[in-house]
């Protein structure tokens, strides 16, 4: 995910940019890049991949005394990541860098001239607007002013501009941008951490918040209207400003999900259809089936998918474990599009998979966090899951994300043949999301209180029917990896066949009874279980007068969204009960975030 620092002083300039855009490199980024205007002379570098690339390019530029600088570091989602869609983007005399997305950004660049434009991003309208503006206005301010006033979508925005030279202009909405201040220095960033140090006192932005600051001054606006910052004290804790408050990543990682799944959805999930830049109709010629190979909690989503492609798309749609699919002497039939799940895009198993796949002649497809990765290099083609960088070992938000885009090419996949009013459901109920997967400080607390029932007994079973098995699966894995309890995700339907004999009032299971699917069967399967006297914990937006427990989830128009919103829970009561036994929920014993052995 994107980071942005700026900086207006007489400190060396250059250094201050890289070392915030060090700062942020946790995030995960594919390019970076900066811009320094000194003396009346603009100067630009940037480079992809690490930041290394980019401290060897630069070395010419900048030099001490005052100056105004721009950094970014891009994690592509909008244009592949080159040196051409890396920030800063650049006008005739001006310079900008920008979080987040900039949706009616074709309408603006038509109104433009289409011929100055050099990159593939949206970012780079902003720059020429502003410059247009700047001839109806001969304020600087007021240009950028009416350049902000057309832009649609979420942004963090910092420009400089030789028409001022002493200045960097500001804006935010939905995108975090912090302003901080000491002496005449002044500090943009869009976290914590790269002000540490620096910074004596820090604003962050609100939502509509935009202005300009020059040495020793920071004017805000809000709505036309300007309004005073309201500055406070700067953490010292680098590790926890990463954190972003969270105790764990793995619970900022949890609470990022709303918006990273908006970022995972942005420019696919049109009116009446879904789109996908990377990919054509003409790759999915000839296609009468698909395999979804993945490892573990990719696995799980894999799984997911494979109904969802199915019920959909009616195209025979199965998931593989990598490690199996190996070693089975699969049939590998050349009409089978393959498709390799995975966030790291490293897993050994699964990039074996895929190369079994190549070799046989398949169609390849990777879905995938990192771009770059062994896999996406490997896959003919690839759609990225636009997470951003996930540090806790216990996937979450890379499921999610997953889940989403399985979803969103069920559809693609099944658009053509679907009722219109089907498909409107679908579609909307898709962009519901990013609310459904807020999570309600209530349902944390109550789960964090339920949490302290559940650190004994011999174990748990996590019990769902149809897309709410892999979900049960999934929540299972969640519990044992970070916990070190025994958990098993069973089919609810098959706990006649075996494993109801371990129940008892040490048994806990939790079960998935989502309203909108199978809601009398999982019922009576929960019963079954009551009956034997196992200790329930229901998760439902209806109770469910036989359990113990009860975690509600909202009422939903879909049952996808029930299981995004119960997939939340599932990830919050494990991380409660680690935490409660005093475990490292971030680095669990045993685990590796990347499994690149066999
Ligand atoms: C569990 C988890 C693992 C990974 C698995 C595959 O929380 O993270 O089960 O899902 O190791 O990894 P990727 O998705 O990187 O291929």
């Amino acid at each position: 995910m994107c980071g942005i620092v700026g900086y207006i002083g007489s400190r060396n300039i250059k250094e201050f940019l890289i070392e915030g855009l060090k700062e942020l490199e946790y995030r995960g980024y594919d390019s970076a890049g900066i811009a320094i205007l000194q003396d009346g002379a603009l100067h630009i570098c940037k480079a992809v991949g690490k930041l290394e690339n980019l401290i060897n390019k630069c070395a010419s530029i900048g030099h001490e005394g005052f100056g105004v600088g721009i950094g970014h570091t891009r994690w592509a989602t909008h244009g592949k990541p080159t040196e051409l869609n890396a920030h800063p983007h650049l006008g005739e005399f001006s310079y900008v860098v920008h979080n987040g997305i900039i949706e009616n950004f074709k309408t603006l660049k038509e109104e433009l001239d289409p011929d100055r434009f050099v990159s593939q991003t949206d970012t780079e309208v902003i720059v020429h607007l502003f410059e247009r503006e700047l001839r109806n206005h001969s304020d600087p301010f007021k240009a950028f002013e009416a350049t902000i006033a057309r832009l649609r979508g979420s942004f963090a925005i910092l420009l400089i501009t030789k028409a001022a030279p002493d200045t960097i202009f500001f804006a935010r909405e939905s995108s975090p941008l912090i302003v901080g201040t000491k002496g005449e220095e002044i500090f943009f960033a869009s976290s914590d951490a790269p002000l540490i140090g620096h910074a004596q006192q820090v604003h962050y932005l609100a939502d509509g918040e935009y202005g300009f600051a020059r040495p020793g001054e920071v004017v805000l606006f809000h709505d036309g209207r300007r309004i005073e910052a309201s500055y406070q004290p700067l953490t010292i804790d680098k590790e926890l400003a990463q954190k972003g408050g969270y105790r764990f990543f793995m619970e900022k990682e949890i609470y990022e999900q709303s918006e990273v799944i908006g970022e995972t959805l942005m420019g696919r999930v049109k009116e009446d259809r879904i789109e996908f830049e990377e990919l054509d109709r003409t790759f999915f010629e000839g296609i009468d089936s698909i395999t979804l190979c993945a490892c573990g909690t990719s696995f799980h989503a894999g799984l997911t998918g494979s109904y969802l492609i199915e019920r959909l798309a009616k195209i025979p749609a199965r998931a593989e474990i990598a490690s199996e699919f190996r070693y089975k002497e699969p049939l590998l039939r050349p009409n089978t599009l393959f498709v390799a799940i995975s966030q790291s895009g490293e897993t050994a198993d699964t990039l074996e998979a895929l190369k079994m796949a190549k070799r046989a002649n398949l169609k390849t497809l990777a879905i995938c966090n990192v771009d770059n990765s062994s896999i996406v290099r490997l896959a003919d083609r690839t759609l990225l899951t636009r997470a951003g960088i996930e540090k806790g070992v216990a996937s979450t938000k890379a499921f999610t994300t997953q889940v989403a885009l399985l979803w969103m090419l069920a559809l693609y996949l099944a658009q053509r043949e679907l009722p219109p009013s089907t498909l409107e459901r679908e579609l909307q109920s898709l962009l519901h999301l990013p609310t459904a997967l807020r999570v309600p400080p209530q349902l944390h607390e109550r789960i964090r209180r339920l949490s302290k029932r559940y650190l004994h007994g011999h174990g748990f079973f996590f019990i769902g029917r149809d897309i709410f098995y892999p979900l049960a699966l999934e929540g299972a894995l969640k519990l044992k990896e970070i916990s070190y309890l025994h958990a098993e995700g069973y089919p609810a339907g098959e706990m006649k066949h075996g494993p109801i004999a371990l129940a008892d009032p040490e048994l806990f299971t939790i079960a998935l009874m989502p309203k909108g699917l199978l809601y009398d069967k999982i019922k009576s399967n929960v019963e079954e279980l009551s009956a034997r006297d196992a200790t329930i914990c229901a998760i439902s937006p209806t109770p469910f007068e036989l359990a113990d427990d009860y975690i509600p989830i909202e009422e939903q128009e879909h049952p996808m969204l029930e299981y995004f919103q119960m997939a939340l829970v599932l990830q919050l009561l494990a991380m409660e009960i680690a935490i409660r036994l005093g475990n490292d929920v971030d680095m669990p014993r045993n685990l590796a975030k990347s499994v690149t052995v066999e």
